[in-house]
């Protein structure tokens, strides 16, 4: 149960390129390299317990990973391996859903589980459309909960309306239709995160994406290995970014980012509220990557209702933004933060409640009142975004955040990068 005191310091300039790296494309770097039959190269991999949680699950599977400095070398097996124990996902949805697609279709029996916080969120998401295709999956409570057991099977291809934006299904059923026995569809009310489908492209996989909808003919040969530098996270960065635009005189600058649309549109919605935002592409490899600058301006409330699905990371962070904005800020069609690492609508609305703001909650978002936020000691409810953001809300008013340990899952410097900026201490 490690706390976490935060209080303010006053204003800064602050300049970083140690924001964590991007945990998406990490956990993908960890399984995708599994379909090449030469090593993979991949620097700046997420060192933090959820992606490593992954690659320690592909080296279950027979993978071999050296690590030289920042740069992992990930060799697969000549054939993947059945593992003797069961596949430890943490914490994370990602390595759980991705995991339950891909072994799928592999020969062989496969138990994955999680942390008592994985173990209560929804699976059938993904086993449901597998399952039609042929998959052979079980779970706690009709198949719904983990443990999650796989019986790998043939599977037939699809086309699969989906009816929720989520990266997470939209990549299960992806990676189990590398093994298709023909050519599947899949289409989503918007678009979701579409790291898969560029990195698989990337390595060989005839993957055709349009608007909403993608086109996937099933690997004919091993995929070409991955040579990649994987970008800071800007899920991650984010925190910083609303520390900058609720901290007058202030202003942050992230190097290294990654610049997908649909991972910046956070910095979009604090652009809506008056924040002065600049993104200055450096590079364009795997995807687009450069510098996010981000200078203090007075905030205001603002209605937030579209794109969420690129949002689902950073409402949390943007929810302190709300805090201490003029007027009232709404957030709606946002469901789907009741299934995350914990129902980050309720956690979220009880926090700020403590920090002595005026929150209304719905059952599919909430209204925020601009006000002051008062000292307070909140939970993190086992959400590490929660964590991290009220730790953010540190720098308004002396803050302590109870059971901390959950950071570690995404951003395990993140206390020392927020030492800079405000007052940071340990607690029971
Ligand atoms: C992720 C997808 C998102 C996001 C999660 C990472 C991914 O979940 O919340 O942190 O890497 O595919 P959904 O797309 O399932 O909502």
């Amino acid at each position: 149960m490690i706390s976490l005191h935060v209080s303010p310091k006053g204003e800064f300039i602050f300049e970083t390129s140690k924001i964590a790296s991007d945990k998406s494309i990490s956990h993908r770097c960890a399984i995708f390299s599994l379909l090449s039959d030469k090593p993979s190269v991949v620097r700046n991999f997420l060192n933090a317990e959820d992606t490593l949680c992954t690659l320690s699950i592909s080296q279950s599977l027979g993978a071999t990973i050296n690590k030289e400095g920042n740069t992992l070398v990930i060799t697969p097996p000549i054939e993947l391996k059945e593992p003797i124990s069961i596949l430890d996902c943490g914490n994370s949805g990602t390595a759980i859903r991705l995991l339950m697609g891909f072994l799928s279709s592999l020969d062989g029996f496969y138990v994955l589980h999680g942390d008592k916080y994985l173990a209560s969120r929804p699976m059938k998401r993904v086993a449901n459309p597998l399952r039609e295709i042929g998959a052979i999956i079980d779970g706690r409570e009709d198949g719904e909960l983990a443990p999650i057991s796989i019986r790998g099977a043939k599977l037939a291809p699809f086309n699969y309306d989906s009816p929720i934006a989520s990266a997470q299904v939209k990549s299960a059923l992806i990676l189990a239709g590398l093994r298709a026995e023909g050519i599947s569809t899949l289409s989503e009310p918007t678009l979701s995160r579409d790291h898969t489908e560029k990195m698989l492209r990337a390595m060989g996989v005839d993957i055709r994406s349009e608007g909403c909808n993608v086109t996937l003919h099933p690997m004919t040969k091993p995929l070409k290995p991955l040579d990649i530098t994987v970008p800071n996270d800007p899920s991650s960065g984010f925190f910083f970014a609303v520390a900058g635009a609720i901290t007058p005189n202030s202003k942050v600058t992230l190097k290294n980012m990654l610049l997908n649309p649909t991972r910046v549109e956070a910095y979009k919605v604090l652009q809506r509220m008056g924040t002065k935002i600049e993104f200055i592409e450096k590079e364009n490899s795997y995807d687009s990557v450069g510098d996010i600058v981000i200078e203090y301006a007075p905030l205001k409330g603002v209605v937030v209702e579209d794109n969420i699905a690129w949002l689902i990371d950073e409402l949390p962070a943007l929810s302190i933004a709300f805090g201490c904005a003029k007027g009232k800020s709404l957030v709606k069609n946002a469901k789907e933060l009741r299934v995350k690492e914990c129902d980050r609508i309720s956690c979220v609305v009880e926090n700020l409640k403590k920090c002595g703001l005026h929150v209304k909650e719905f059952e599919d978002g909430y209204e925020v009142t601009g006000g002051e936020f008062k000292q307070a000691t909140v939970k993190s409810y086992g959400d590490h975004r929660v964590a991290m953001s009220f730790a953010i809300a540190g720098l308004k008013a002396p803050m302590t955040i109870r059971d901390t340990q959950c950071i570690q899952t995404s951003f395990p410097n993140f206390k020392e990068l927020l030492s800079s900026l405000g007052n940071v201490s340990n607690g029971d």
